[in-house]
């Protein structure tokens, strides 16, 4: 089963942005932590981050026409972007939220809100990179056994 982990913007510097926030693990690596743990549950995981909100629709509208299931840090879109809201109404598997730091714990009041809760089976926060360890746990447990 194919699972796609989607990141947002300013994901791509993990390991250099605000390490003392995000941690020290790059997106390389967790890309590459991402495969290893998807083939412990027998998971085909890609990868995948952009800067760009249209490619991110794009990637959100290719899940939904394939009805793969998706892990998604939406990183800042998540605070605001409706676009991102009905790209996540439209899917048709499993979508769990993810972020690493803990956005309703921190200062910053538009932080607090997110689009993509609404359609997301579960929403991991404040764990890490191992926040997407138990995203993809969470997406295994809700595949049908087959
Ligand atoms: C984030 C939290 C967001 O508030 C922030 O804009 C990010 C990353 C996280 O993974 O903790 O870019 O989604």
């Amino acid at each position: 089963q194919r699972v796609l982990v989607l990141n947002g913007p300013n994901l791509g510097r993990l390991g250099r942005r605000q390490p003392e926030i995000y941690g020290t693990t790059t997106h390389d690596q967790l890309a590459e932590l991402c495969a290893q743990w998807g083939t412990e549950l027998g998971l085909a995981v890609e990868t995948r981050q952009t800067n760009h909100e249209g490619v991110m629709l794009d990637w959100l509208n290719e899940a939904a026409d394939d009805a793969t299931p998706v892990v998604l840090n939406a990183a800042a879109w998540t605070h605001y972007s409706w676009a991102i809201f009905d790209a996540c109404a439209q899917l048709v598997g499993p979508l769990v939220e993810v972020h690493i730091s803990d956005p309703k714990q921190r200062p910053e009041e538009f932080r607090h809100t997110s689009v993509v809760t609404p359609y997301a089976a579960a929403v991991i926060a404040g764990q890490g990179i191992d926040g997407y360890r138990q995203a993809l746990g969470a997406i295994a447990g809700l595949l049908p056994a087959d």
